[in-house]
């Protein structure tokens, strides 16, 4: 069973500079709800119900957001528009929120690392909320938490990119289980086209069994300097304990403009139905 999920949330979002000067990546508005806040609702509905944020300086916003706002709740209430803090009051109903600080940021694998003493010694969701995504018929992480029942081994959610767009992500290979599921014998973080061993990049899903604790450890920083999840989840797959999973649904990377804006529409489109 999985209890609880990670968000490395420390990054600077140098994409989005100078919006991110001040206010968290995670902070950017689709349509109503800041990034991080579509996370936290698939992860709820994974039957995930303790969420654990990896947080940097100048990121306090977040933890203010999962919080009461007791002015504003006084200020609304009994007007129209005192309905539209209900999705946050679900959230706050039934979820703990736990968090650490990054201090140096040295990478996805360190921010991780950084997350252990929120999650012990357990398996764990992790979501980055710039890949915001939308699952069929369920969400993507609820998908991927069935797959873990089934194989009890760290399960990363891919998708099949353009060959050109490969050497912005992590990449596996393997063997096919079946038409969805693939046994990972091979990782590489952003190969270039030529070397890359497929077009299947993860993306910012994944369920990790504890055991990448210590592999992150002695992982040694690799590509642009920073311990990469990546290389400690090879080690991992050469083990046999990594499977790739094609999810159902659609990914929008929120870290980038062209899918910030695309998300946008997505969203916008649904709410005028
Ligand atoms: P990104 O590669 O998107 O980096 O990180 P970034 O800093 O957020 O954004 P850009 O590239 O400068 O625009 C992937 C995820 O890992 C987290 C980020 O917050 C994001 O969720 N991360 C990355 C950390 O928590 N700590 C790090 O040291 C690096």
């Amino acid at each position: 069973m999985i209890r609880k999920c990670l968000f490395p949330a420390a990054g600077y979002g140098t994409r989005f500079l100078p919006a991110t000067k001040v206010l968290p990546k995670e902070m950017l508005p689709v349509l109503d709800r800041p990034l991080i806040q579509y996370g936290v609702e698939e992860a709820m509905e994974a039957g995930i119900k303790n969420m654990a944020i990896v947080t940097g300086r100048g990121k306090r916003a977040l933890e203010d957001h999962f919080d009461v706002n007791y002015e504003l709740e006084h200020q609304i209430r009994g007007t129209s528009k005192a309905g539209m803090l209900a999705s946050i009051d679900r959230i706050l109903e039934n979820c703990t929120f736990s968090y650490t600080r990054q201090i140096n940021m040295l990478g996805l694998g360190h921010a991780i690392l950084t997350g252990e003493p929120l999650i012990g010694n357990e398996p764990f969701a992790v979501v980055l909320a710039d890949d915001l995504c939308v699952g069929y018929p369920v969400g993507v992480l609820k998908q991927m938490v069935k797959i873990y029942e089934q194989y009890q081994c760290s399960v990363v959610a891919v998708e099949e990119v353009p060959p050109h767009e490969v050497q912005k992500y992590g990449v596996i290979a393997g063997e096919a289980i079946n038409d969805e599921l693939i046994q990972v014998r091979e990782m590489v973080e952003k190969p270039a086209a030529d070397v890359a061993p497929s077009n299947l990049a993860i993306i910012g899903r994944y369920i990790l069994t504890p055991d990448i604790f210590d592999i992150l450890e002695s992982t040694a920083a690799g590509a642009g300097g920073e311990i990469q999840l990546t290389d400690a989840l090879r080690t991992q797959a050469e083990q046999g304990k990594v499977i790739a999973y094609k999810f159902k649904g659609m990914r929008f990377d929120c870290g980038s403009p062209s899918g910030f804006v695309a998300a946008t529409n997505h969203f916008y489109h649904l709410s005028r139905r």
